[in-house]
């Protein structure tokens, strides 16, 4: 198991290069199914995430594998075991995007019920509800979904808003469910997410027809078939924003290169707020800061809002305000792992229900900590950057989840961060 070794404070200063997106790679590989011969997706990150993806699409049936070139292709020619095993579904949520396109390619699919993880519940119902509108036969048994659908699936006109909004991969699975299905669909509350509308544009170039994409309508006029493509996925956005906190909480000057910050409006908007400088250049931006952090006010939100995958990010940050700041968790309630382990790098926090005040800080004091999710690891690296002293934060596998080799990417620019496996 590794650790990083964070010494702080620093300064970050130069170019980084932003990574193809985890949240659209991977409904995008699960579409490959619906491909039946060999899907080339470009841009897809080295992450732990997509190896699992991997592994799932190989039990399936599909043969997975990476060009010399970074390439990822999914030949789906044969589908043979259309089954989600808990084994690969526990280590990854996101597993659950393979029950729409299987249902659909193979007339019947067995995913298993994800469990909860370190950010909440994470119920499914959305999905299975969507699946049955459209004319699957689902029951529950032994912690499987299993569903089918003999005879194909049915376009519908259907609703898919939630006690939390949209749902962005129960969108992405009735959508793929969709494409193949006879008639028109119509999903009512659809998922915004630049993920999804990825995917709906991958879909189209396998032949699908959808309108309203990045619109809460999405219209699917189902046809007969589709065509493995070649794709390439769009720049992460999280991983971006995760970097501009790093410019920002550093008192730094990066360039991001390979960033859509047209998808990033609410983020860019925020940090306007608080005294970070964001200014568009080419096909990214650059982000620094001079004078102090501002406190703020944050409130995720599903999309265009401001995300909940960079909550923890922003959390960070905030901690050294020039004064009181409050962030507000609207999607995942009980996301706040990284409180607990941003108070022991001497943030001043208080958790009240599903917000966070926050009173600003001059400084935070390096200390061990535990990356617990994801979002929340990357929290805590940039605390790291910007703490004095050394920051060991255990548990790292959680951040290679979802940032590709994060030291070898910011150290040329500034940090110091050593990984240590133990
Ligand atoms: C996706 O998860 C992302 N994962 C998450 O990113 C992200 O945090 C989340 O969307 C919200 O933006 C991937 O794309 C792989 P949801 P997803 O269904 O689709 C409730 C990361 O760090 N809900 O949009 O699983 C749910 O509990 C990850 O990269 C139901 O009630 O999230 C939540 O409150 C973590 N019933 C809200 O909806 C359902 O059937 C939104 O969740 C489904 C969801």
């Amino acid at each position: 198991m590794d650790i990083f070794k964070i010494e702080g404070p620093v300064r970050l200063v130069g170019e980084v290069a932003v990574n193809g997106s985890k949240n659209a790679s991977l409904p995008i590989m699960a579409a490959a199914i619906l491909g039946g011969g060999e899907t080339v997706l470009k841009g897809v990150p080295h992450l732990s995430d997509i190896s699992v993806c991997g592994e799932l699409l190989g039990r399936l049936g599909c043969k997975v594998s990476r060009s010399s070139n970074g390439d990822l292709c999914v030949d789906s020619t044969t589908i043979d075991n259309p089954v989600g095993e808990y084994e690969i579904v526990r280590r990854m949520r996101a597993s659950i995007c393979i029950l729409g396109p299987l249902l659909s390619r193979c007339g019947r699919a067995e995913v298993s019920m994800p469990g909860g993880c370190a950010i909440g519940d994470r119920p499914v119902d959305m999905h299975i509800r969507g699946l049955r509108e459209l004319g699957a036969q689902i029951e529950l048994k032994n912690g499987y979904i299993i569903a089918e659908a003999p005879n194909g699936l049915r376009g519908k006109d259907i609703f898919m808003g939630g006690p939390f909004g949209s749902t962005v991969l129960g969108t992405a699975n009735v959508l793929m469910a969709a494409v193949l299905a006879k008639g028109r669909t119509v999903i009512e509350s659809a998922a915004c997410e630049p993920e999804v509308a990825d995917l709906a544009n991958c879909l189209n170039k396998m032949g699908a027809k959808i309108t309203g994409i990045g619109s809460p309508r999405l219209t699917i006029e189902g046809v007969k078939e589709l065509r493995a493509v070649e794709y390439e996925v769009i720049p992460d956005r999280i991983e971006a924003g995760t970097f501009m906190a790093a410019a920002a909480i550093t008192a730094g000057e990066l360039k991001l290169t390979n960033c859509r910050v047209g998808d990033m409006m609410a983020v860019v908007d925020k940090l306007r707020n608080i005294g970070v400088e964001v200014e568009a250049d080419g096909d990214g931006c650059v982000v620094s800061r001079n004078g102090q952090v501002k406190p703020g006010d944050i409130t995720t939100q599903p999309y265009p809002g401001f995300p909940t995958d960079l909550q923890a990010q922003f959390m960070a940050l905030l901690s050294l305000a020039e004064g009181n700041s409050i962030v507000i968790e609207k999607i995942f309630p009980d996301r706040f792992m990284h409180v607990a382990e941003l108070s022991r790098m001497a943030a001043n926090l208080r958790k009240e229900g599903a917000a966070v005040i926050i009173a600003g800080v001059k400084r935070l004091i390096a200390a061990p900590v535990m990356a617990s999710d994801l979002r929340a690891s990357a929290a805590l690296v940039l605390a790291g950057l910007a703490a004095e002293g050394t920051t060991v934060i255990n548990r790292v596998y959680h951040i290679d989840r979802g940032y590709e080799r994060i030291e070898e990417r910011l150290n040329p620019v500034g940090a110091k961060i050593e990984r240590v496996s133990v």
